[in-house]
């Protein structure tokens, strides 16, 4: 049987994503992080690569994080940086940034970092302590502050209010392009948001237009978001 030849119209695309939790150390053997299992960007990840994009992938580590699977045909066009924390993240980014044509933003940096971990293992007492926090980089945010040129692609997953909250973060954080979606039970396969393997949303533009994507796999989400930015 003769094969459709490879829809290849990201070829002319770097793209720069981040993906899964950042963490947080509280002393040499606790940390603080979040749900993320970085399958939507490993979803983006590999769409783009299989429509002929190279992908620089800053990936946040822990446990249960899963990767791309670079397909067939991509060799040579994905490089992996392995971060923890967000302040790690945003200097490997940042690091990146120059070479790339757009960034797409699917990780789920920790909004605060533990002010002060300690070194040694802290010992367990019987009064109750305090950990001060303090807000940590922005991402996305110092990307967009050094961009020159390149398009910028979030993901906002909200309890509440989606819609709304995603149309704030678009115009907030100047992007042209922003994925929404709602947060549901944990885990719950058939429903969207955190370490589940579907999703659905509001795809949300610069210019004003929406575009409601019905729930199916992350990898379906992820070749409809690329259909309508490509
Ligand atoms: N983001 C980032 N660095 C951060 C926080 C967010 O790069 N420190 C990026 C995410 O990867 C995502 C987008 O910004 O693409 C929106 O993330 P979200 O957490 O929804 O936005 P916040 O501004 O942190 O708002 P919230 O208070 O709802 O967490
Ligand atoms: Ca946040």
């Amino acid at each position: 049987a003769v094969r459709a030849s490879p829809l290849l119209d990201l070829a002319e695309q770097r793209v720069l994503i981040t993906a899964g939790p950042t963490t947080t150390a509280i002393d040499a053997v606790r940390y603080i992080t979040n749900h993320s299992t970085g399958r939507m960007g490993a979803a983006m990840a590999e769409e783009a690569l299989r429509r002929g994009a190279a992908v620089d992938y800053v990936l946040g580590i822990d446990k249960g994080v899963v990767h791309p699977l670079p397909p067939r045909g991509s060799e040579g066009r994905f490089t992996l940086v392995e971060v923890r924390t967000a302040e790690e993240m945003a200097a490997a980014a940042l690091q990146r940034l120059p070479g790339a044509t757009g960034v797409v933003a699917t990780a789920a940096v920790m909004d605060y970092s533990v002010a002060a971990p300690s070194a040694g293992k802290l010992k367990r007492a019987s009064d109750a302590i305090a950990l001060d926090l303090v807000p940590s980089t922005d991402v996305l945010g110092s990307l967009r502050q050094a961009a020159t040129g390149q398009w910028f692609l979030g993901f906002a997953a909200e309890t509440d209010n989606v819609e709304e909250h995603g149309l704030g973060k678009l115009k907030a954080k100047g992007l042209d392009f922003l994925f929404a979606n709602a947060v549901s039970k944990l885990g719950a396969e058939g429903q969207t948001g955190f370490a589940v393997g579907t999703n659905a949303g509001v795809l949300l533009t610069s210019g004003g237009a929406r575009h409601e994507l019905a729930l199916g796999p992350k990898t379906e989400i992820a070749r409809q978001i690329w259909d309508l930015i490509a």
